[in-house]
């Protein structure tokens, strides 16, 4: 089926009529604190629950009448069109010619037979390779499944790059109160041997599972650290007198502690792993997508099938949501428009995450590869170039540990930073510090930022504290640094799935206003196809050498000086 051609949102009369609005805001003067005075109203207009997050949008440089624009520009973009072409498996990843249905991956068994994708029906598909997966992480959680020399697998070593490896270790590091096997996980993904040598330094072989992760099965840093891992499994085991050298040793040793998951299945198993002992995936799950697919096993070993069922049901909760609610009240879909509006109106650079969870605190790393391998692009999805700025760089890090660092300029720097605000009611480590409930303590700091950055400190206020003149104006802040607030109860596996998929399609959102095919990321290739001519040239190829430019030749004379 063809997709649509993409709508130049600055040439509607919906960006028009939101330009005037902007302007219009600009002009009255964009005041948070004027607009809670005057609209009683605005927190209940503003706050939206979806699945069992609540969000609140109300300190934002939004009025309630803000939303409907949005809607009427996301309708005017295409956005309803572009979702349904996206959850029925047209290849609206044009530039790879690929359906794009990482919500097949969390759709219940009952809607197998509902997706008959290039012929393929996704869900049965996706339920196989669950099945597949959930048999293998009870043997391996249950002592079924032994090494070579017959014990039990404590460490998993998830050996990937970019989706294969952030998605895997983020959702680890968010789930590890769900960690009850006695097994335990380490991702390995820089090509710089210091990483592998440090995760393997004081490991067993013999109670190590190896999981490389590789949805080509062809990158360069994930098949060198697999091969590296191969070579410390197997001269460890014999270092220690674990195995002998035979050749059915070694195999026997790799079959019991590697595994694989790919979509090239061909290539698992010339790299030496037992098709048996390998999860496919499909080229309709993107890298940055694939958490939730065979990628992520070392979750599902660590944490267990039921846990990785809710997991991905969290997911589907919020694919239903955003497929099923009305634009205006859609807050996943505001929330992808909202950042339209600072990245175009508000000419806002960047976008914080800053998760109040210290579980989450690979969660912004995460959301870099999702958000800027997906919409940093300057070229629509028919070829033409973008017609506003697009991309924003997301970054973060855990509150309260930002307070202390970079807070400092979203509070006074010269930029506007919209910022999320990420928290749960509830911690599975409660702690009393005296009478104070510690998270109690936590959650106040997370109250007390977006209402310091919303609302700020008049010269006024600076002064009735007996300020010194010639330092107010330093302790002035301006306030109207807007932030969205999301509140859950828990992090759970549930609301973990929920979280990842809002962004998903909030970066799906963002992508569709600006005409981006979010799915491609060709971005990466050239930089690949430079190192492979170049890592020849370090060495002591000199007419490889001769074939740079100056600068990289002048950094390779310095190299080789110095090694
Ligand atoms: O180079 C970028 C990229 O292709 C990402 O999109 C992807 O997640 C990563 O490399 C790893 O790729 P693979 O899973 O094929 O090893």
């Amino acid at each position: 089926m063809a997709i649509n051609p993409p709508v130049d949102a600055t040439k509607t009369p919906e960006w028009a009529a939101l330009q005037k609005h902007f302007d219009e805001l600009q002009a009255e003067g964009v005041d948070l604190k004027k607009w809670f005075a005057e609209d009683p109203k605005r927190v209940e207009s503003l706050s939206f629950d979806a699945g069992d997050l609540h969000f609140d949008l109300s300190k934002n440089l939004v009025k309630p009448e803000t939303l409907k624009l949005f809607a009427d520009l996301a309708k005017a973009v295409g956005l309803e069109d572009r979702r349904k072409a996206m959850y029925e498996g047209v290849h609206i990843n044009n530039t790879e010619d690929r359906a794009v249905l990482h919500t097949a991956l969390r759709r219940p068994k009952s809607d197998e037979g509902k997706y008959i994708v290039d012929g393929q029906d996704v869900v049965k598909d996706v339920h196989e390779v669950l099945d597949r997966i959930y048999a293998f992480a009870d043997k391996v959680r249950s002592g079924e499944w032994r090494g070579v020399t017959g014990k039990k697998i404590k460490t998993v070593v998830n050996i990937g790059i970019g989706g294969s490896d952030l998605g895997p270790v983020m959702a680890y590091e968010a789930l590890k109160p769900y960690a009850d096997a006695g097994i335990s996980a380490r991702y390995v993904s820089n090509i710089d041997p210091n990483d592998i040598s440090e995760k393997t330094r004081d490991l067993d072989p013999e109670t190590t599972l190896f999981v490389v992760v590789s949805k080509t099965f062809t990158t360069l840093e994930t098949l060198t650290n697999a091969r590296e891992a191969r070579t410390w499994l197997l001269d460890t085991l014999k270092a220690n007198g674990a195995i002998d050298g035979s050749e059915a040793k070694r195999a026997e040793a790799i079959a019991k502690h590697f595994i694989a998951v790919s979509t090239n299945l061909k290539g698992v198993e010339e790299f030496g792993i037992d098709p048996e002992n390998a999860f496919g995936f499909w080229n309709w799950v993107g890298g940055r997508y694939s958490v939730d697919s065979a990628v992520g096993t070392s979750i599902a070993i660590v944490c267990g099938p039921k846990r990785f069922e809710e997991f991905l049901a969290g997911f589907h909760e919020i694919d239903e949501y955003f497929a099923n609610t009305p634009l205006e009240q859609n807050v996943v879909a505001m929330m992808g428009m909202m950042n339209v509006w600072y990245r175009n109106f508000f000419k806002a650079a960047t976008h914080a995450v800053l998760p109040y969870d210290q579980y989450l605190h690979r969660f912004p790393a995460y959301l870099q590869q999702l958000t800027m391998e997906s919409n940093g692009k300057s070229v629509r999805w028919d070829g033409t170039p973008v017609t506003t700025d697009t991309g924003e760089v997301f970054w973060g890090e855990p509150g309260t540990n930002g307070q202390h660092a970079f807070y400092q300029l979203i509070h006074q720097g010269t930029q506007l930073i919209p910022a999320d605000f990420i928290a749960f009611a509830n911690t599975p480590n409660p702690a009393k510090d005296g009478d104070q409930d510690v998270h109690e303590l936590f959650l106040g700091n997370y109250l007390a930022q977006t209402k310091a950055l919303a609302f700020g400190k008049t010269a006024d206020e600076v002064r009735a504290e007996g300020t010194p003149e010639a330092i107010v104006p330093a302790r002035v802040f301006s306030g109207n640094r807007p932030t969205t607030s999301i509140f859950g109860d828990a992090l759970t596996p549930f609301s973990l799935g929920e979280l990842i998929a809002l962004y998903e399609h909030i970066t799906f959102t963002e992508g569709t206003v600006w005409g981006i095919d979010s799915f491609d990321q060709w971005g990466v290739e050239l930089g690949k196809q430079l190192a492979r001519q170049i890592t020849p040239a370090i060495s002591q190829d000199d007419e490889a050498l001769a074939q740079q430019d100056a600068s990289t030749q002048s950094l390779i004379r310095f190299y080789r000086a110095h090694r």
